[in-house]
């Protein structure tokens, strides 16, 4: 894994939710490609597997984990990267991916996606991890920034300078979270223009939209509503500076019937296609 060469553009995808297995299976809707869940898979058999297998057949995937917990200090879990290797083994994605993130300390997952200190400490400790998973499952894997709430006083560096240095350091590539980003530079005060512009553009690799709510002051990305125009437009300007990059709808909670989800993607592809037509 010695150059930063990109996998193929995929197009315009969705995440797969299991209320949209049947549609999907006898409509074959025009979706490009479809984002699963990692952990909902790591399964020995029945109706999961079933279903993964079958809209496998139909479309690209890749697989996006929650648990590698990257950034936590206890050791590397090699049981669940066996079994993630397993799966790409069944279902050969075009890349997988996970978060910059920690989710837990002395074996108790807290189930969220925490933010790390931004420190040189931290950095080495991320990088070397990743250098681990990436010979263990024989590929570059893929790192998406969370949104944040709290920051770290003893931070030393951006949140976009921690990432491009994991990223060229560790030799690996970045999913960027355009909500993400908006949600975290409302939080934290910073231009999310200024993170846009000091990420390596040929390390990224897939982008992320979503919905959000606002909550008093603060912004929680909740994955549970449509995506709002500020996102859209911060979308357009990730694309004037990244090009093409594969674009994901990603609806975790409040899953809408499945048209609503295609009218979002429709609008992902009508601003991609004005931008390709200006250019
Ligand atoms: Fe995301």
């Amino acid at each position: 894994m010695s150059n930063t060469q990109q996998s193929p553009f995929l197009g315009f995808g969705l995440g797969l939710r299991t209320a949209h297995y049947e549609t999907i299976l006898s409509e074959k809707p025009a979706v490009d490609w479809f984002e699963v869940i990692t952990e909902n898979y790591l399964v020995n058999g029945g109706k999961p597997l079933y279903y993964l297998d079958s809209i496998r057949a139909e479309y690209p995937m890749v697989m996006h984990g929650v648990s590698l917990s990257i950034g936590a200090v206890e050791v590397l879990n090699f049981d669940y990267l066996r079994q993630v290797k397993a799966l790409a083994a069944r279902i050969e994605p075009a890349w997988i991916s996970d978060h910059l993130c920690w989710t837990g300390v002395n074996g108790i997952n807290l189930h969220d996606l925490l933010p790390l200190p931004y420190t040189e400490e931290a950095l080495r400790h991320v990088v070397d991890r990743v250098g681990v998973v990436q010979d263990f499952l024989g590929r570059r894997i893929l790192l998406e920034n969370v949104s944040s709430y709290v920051t770290y006083v003893h931070s030393e560096m951006t949140e976009w300078e921690f990432l491009s240095a994991v990223a060229e350091q560790a030799d690996c590539l970045i999913l960027l979270d355009i909500n993400n980003i908006y949600v975290s530079a409302h939080n934290h005060d910073f231009d999310p223009c200024d993170y846009l512009n000091n990420v390596p553009a040929e390390r990224i690799q897939q982008f992320h939209l979503a919905g959000h709510i606002k909550q008093g002051e603060i912004i929680i990305d909740n994955h549970g509503d449509a995506i709002i125009d500020p996102v859209w437009a911060l979308y357009e300007t990730a694309l004037r500076r990244f090009g093409p990059v594969s674009t994901l709808i990603e609806r975790d909670d409040n899953i809408p019937l499945f048209p609503e989800l295609l009218a979002e993607l429709q609008q992902a592809r009508r601003i991609a296609a004005q931008l390709a037509r200006a250019a």
